[in-house]
């Protein structure tokens, strides 16, 4: 079977399995169906950092209503729910499973705790929406998603950038040729890292699964799957000061370089870190500069702002040479937006265009970069997924 044939099939198996949207009428404990909402009950474990984003998006959300949160420092989890209108609050998943019902486990704990985490959810016949990696190894996420499908559930893996407008814009001048043959592109995204917690720089932490995941999520929505790559990582700064642990040794990369090969000739590359001075900071705010930059015969494109925030697309084509800026407008997409993406589909049935078999083969890739590190070799990918994205 040749590699067209393959994503063809890939294809068709998606359609098959996802003909029959998921349409979930979250009901009360009766069962009585409360379909003049239809909100979707959520469960957050994890009531970290990344929680203060999700929380305020979420419970705005027509489609969610946050029912538990659970965090293994229980104090985290009840001040969360105090300061959103929490209900229920548990000190570890077992409790909350078996407390107040809810569909989607939304999973923002540490990047090594996910595949265990995300299994027991999904044992329980629940949704999961998963802060990335949604597994820790590619062949853990691909059993994970071959169980959510056997059990009647589903999973799925941030990041959300296929959603932003200016993906869309860009993804569109590729599909209708206005760059002509596109042949190359380039990522990168870094900061000088987090100082909260060490699980960014334990094993299965990094700078991929953290930053390097958003630009590979890019990467490979806009220009196809990727089939091969090569990679060098390491680690540049050793030892780290991290509120939860103090001083501690480095041993995920904090320094990566990939270059994949997509269909027809197309090379990216991709870097990221965390020993990258930002002087727009964490959130880019006020950056005019582009993050992913895409050449062709007959046009070039720039994203400008990180990928997950989104400012514009600078474009210039052979026809039109003088470089313009579009969609400077990101009509309300926000990066923590997955999770609601999500509990909208469960609710109206309305497919997301987050697809879990993407987030699996963002996951292959960061695993095989390591591997070609550790190697010093080329690594075949085998994964897939339904691309392209949008037309
Ligand atoms: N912080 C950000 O800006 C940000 C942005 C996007 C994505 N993320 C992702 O979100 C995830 C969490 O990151 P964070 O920055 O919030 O980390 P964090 O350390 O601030 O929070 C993680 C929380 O999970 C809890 N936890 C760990 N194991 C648990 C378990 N078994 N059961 C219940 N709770 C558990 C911890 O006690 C902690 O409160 C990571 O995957 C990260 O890559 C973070």
């Amino acid at each position: 079977m040749n590699r067209k044939d393959f994503i063809s099939r890939v294809g068709l198996f998606c359609a098959s399995t996802l003909v029959a949207p998921t349409v979930l009428h979250a009901s009360n404990e009766q069962g009585e169906s409360k379909d003049a909402d239809k909100k979707i009950r959520v469960g957050i474990i994890g009531c970290g950092s990344v929680s203060g984003v999700y929380l305020p998006h979420l419970t705005k959300s027509p489609y969610a209503e946050v029912v538990s949160l659970c965090d293994i420092k229980p104090e985290r989890a009840e001040r969360r729910a105090k300061t959103y209108n929490v209900q229920n609050f548990y000190p570890n998943i077992e409790a909350m499973l078996a407390g107040v019902p809810f569909d989607l486990l939304v999973n923002l704990t540490d990047m090594q705790e996910h595949g265990k985490l995300n299994r027991q959810a999904l044992m329980a016949k629940k949704y999961v929406w998963s802060e990335k990696p949604m597994a820790n190894t590619y062949s853990e996420g691909r059993e994970l998603y071959d169980l959510a499908i056997r059990l009647g559930v589903r999973i799925w893996g941030a990041p959300a950038v296929v959603n932003s407008p200016q993906f869309a814009y860009m993804s569109q001048q590729i599909q209708t040729k206005k760059l002509g043959r596109v042949s190359s592109a380039h990522a990168h995204y870094g900061h000088e890292g987090p100082n909260w917690s060490a699980f960014f720089y334990e094993k299965d932490g990094g700078s991929l699964p953290d930053l390097g995941v958003y630009n590979i999520a890019t990467m490979t929505g806009l220009l196809g799957p990727a089939k091969s790559l090569v990679a060098m990582v390491n680690v540049v700064t050793p030892t780290r000061n991290v509120s939860d642990k103090g001083h501690i040794q480095v041993i995920a990369e904090d320094n990566a370089m990939i270059i994949m090969e997509h269909q027809n000739n197309v090379l990216s590359h991709i870097q990221s870190g965390f020993n990258y001075f930002d002087p727009y900071g964490h959130a880019g705010t006020g950056q005019d500069r582009p993050t992913i930059s895409m050449w062709g015969t007959e046009g070039n494109m720039h994203l400008i702002g990180y990928d997950w925030a989104p400012f514009g697309v600078d474009i210039a084509t052979k026809d039109n040479e003088k470089t313009r800026r579009e969609v400077t407008d990101s009509k309300g997409y926000v990066w923590q937006e997955g999770a609601a993406t999500i509990c909208e589909y469960l609710a109206t049935g309305k497919e997301p265009l987050i697809n879990a078999e993407h987030a699996l083969h963002v996951l292959e890739i960061m695993e095989a970069a390591r591997l070609s590190q550790i190697e010093g070799k080329r690594i075949q990918l085998k994964s897939s997924f339904r691309w392209p994205v949008i037309t």
